[in-house]
């Protein structure tokens, strides 16, 4: 088989993927992918698995679907029933990320540990929660896809009572509901796996920077930065994450027939009270693939078509480590401003620059979007790995931009 492979994404974590295979020596395009992947894969336009198809004539390449909403509007489904092989579970596995309220009631069925929560489909009803509460803060989650901006942690009756009114205004968020969840302390992983829906293996584990800046009451975006691997789990921890966590979830696909063949992300809050989960994402991390992939020497085409078919590859130990740091546009995450002059400045060795969000005019660059570019260090260990990182980001000369100043510290 000649190796030809798709990606579908835009983001620097498809950036980082289309990388990876480029490096195993595939073909590789990207839909709708970005200016920067150009030398890499080629780019066309699909809005849809059908124009997929047409653009392929007879050739059934090897798919890898990047982002959680083609997932959830059945590509995989719609691909896999045309002939591609594709890496990316089917719209009903993909549930676990798309309704929040069915992942809940999924945990519970199957009693994986997770926050206490209930659902309210109309402003007033969560108001009235809110007015009735005595234990702050609480957590408020739009059940739907909501690109990681869907979550608010509230301090306080004040600070809900403005949410309940700011949401009031998104009649389409309260459709699927709006969980309203007991708060949780802890430190946060994330655990990523490749399965078949039976069998699983971890990649290696990572940490997302999702706070806007290092202070924690900053907003939640869709990742700042991330590093992996983090070692600091013992194989007891990882064991009862595998006992609690995804050895329930097999079950439920098993016994609901739900066809995956993916990554499944749990998002985890380590607490003193054992592991719980966050969320489930049906798909890798941005940004944590961008530290992921560099940090394992696989050959990603082998690896992919692998999973695409079944089989769940052996996943070695990772060779670097990596430290993922994000650029991002004036603004982000609310009203990140577009049309930004961006000069990438000089490559160093041991470092990879990811675009997200970047259009090529009149041969310079320009922001167009909130997560631009992520920058990536690569040594033996993460502070070596993060000073890397760091004397790469301060060659790119994008002065209206942001990066957290702390990641892999
Ligand atoms: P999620 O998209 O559900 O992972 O939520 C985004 C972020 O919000 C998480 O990474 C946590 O930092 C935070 N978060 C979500 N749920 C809770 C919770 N129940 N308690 C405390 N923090 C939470
Ligand atoms: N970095 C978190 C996510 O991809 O959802």
């Amino acid at each position: 088989m000649e190796r030809d492979v798709v990606v579908v994404g835009s983001g620097a974590r498809e950036h980082a993927i289309v990388h990876g295979l480029a490096q195993s020596g595939a073909t590789v395009w990207a839909t709708p992918g970005n200016a920067g992947m150009a030398e890499e894969a080629e780019i066309f336009a699909a809005a849809t698995p059908a124009e997929m198809v047409q653009f392929f004539g007879s050739r059934r390449p090897l798919v890898v679907i990047g982002p959680e909403a083609p997932l959830a509007a059945g590509w995989s489904d719609a691909l896999r029933e045309e002939g591609f092989p594709v890496v990316g579970p089917s719209a009903r596995g993909a549930l676990l990320e798309s309704s929040k309220r069915l992942a809940k009631e999924v945990m519970r069925n199957y009693g994986v540990p997770t926050a206490e929560a209930k659902t309210a489909y109309n402003p007033d009803q969560l108001a009235a929660w809110v007015g009735a509460e005595t234990r702050w803060p609480k957590v408020f989650k739009q059940s739907g896809l909501a690109q990681g901006k869907g979550v608010r942690i509230l301090a306080d009756p004040v600070e809900a009572l403005a949410t309940v009114e700011q949401w009031r205004e998104l009649p389409q968020i309260w459709q699927d509901g709006i969980l309203y969840e007991d708060f949780l302390t802890g430190y946060e992983l994330s655990v990523q796996v490749v399965t078949n829906g039976h069998e699983y293996e971890w990649l290696p584990v990572a940490r997302d920077y999702k706070r806007l800046t290092p202070d924690p009451k900053s907003p939640n975006t869709g990742g700042m930065g991330a590093v992996a691997p983090i070692l600091d789990l013992d194989a007891n921890a990882v064991d009862r994450i595998n006992r609690q966590v995804f050895d329930p979830i097999m079950t439920y696909l098993t016994e609901e027939k739900i066809l995956y063949r993916g990554v499944l992300y749990a998002g985890l809050m380590m607490t003193d009270d054992g592991v719980q989960v966050l969320e489930f994402n049906v798909r890798m991390g941005d940004p944590e693939t961008q530290a992921v992939i560099p940090s394992l020497a696989v050959d990603w085409w082998e690896f992919w078509l692998a999973l695409s078919h079944g089989q769940v590859p052996k996943v070695p130990p990772p060779h670097r480590a990596a430290v993922a740091v994000v650029m991002a546009a004036q603004g982000y995450p609310e009203k990140p401003v577009s049309g930004l002059p961006i000069r990438l400045g000089d490559a160093l060795p041991d470092t990879l620059l990811y675009h997200a969000a970047t259009t090529k005019r009149q041969g310079g660059w320009e922001s167009d979007g909130g997560r631009v570019l992520t920058i990536v260090g690569l040594a033996d260990s993460v502070p070596e790995a993060r000073g890397r990182a760091y004397a790469r980001v301060r060659r790119v000369q994008f002065p209206d931009s942001y990066h957290r100043p702390d990641i892999g510290e």
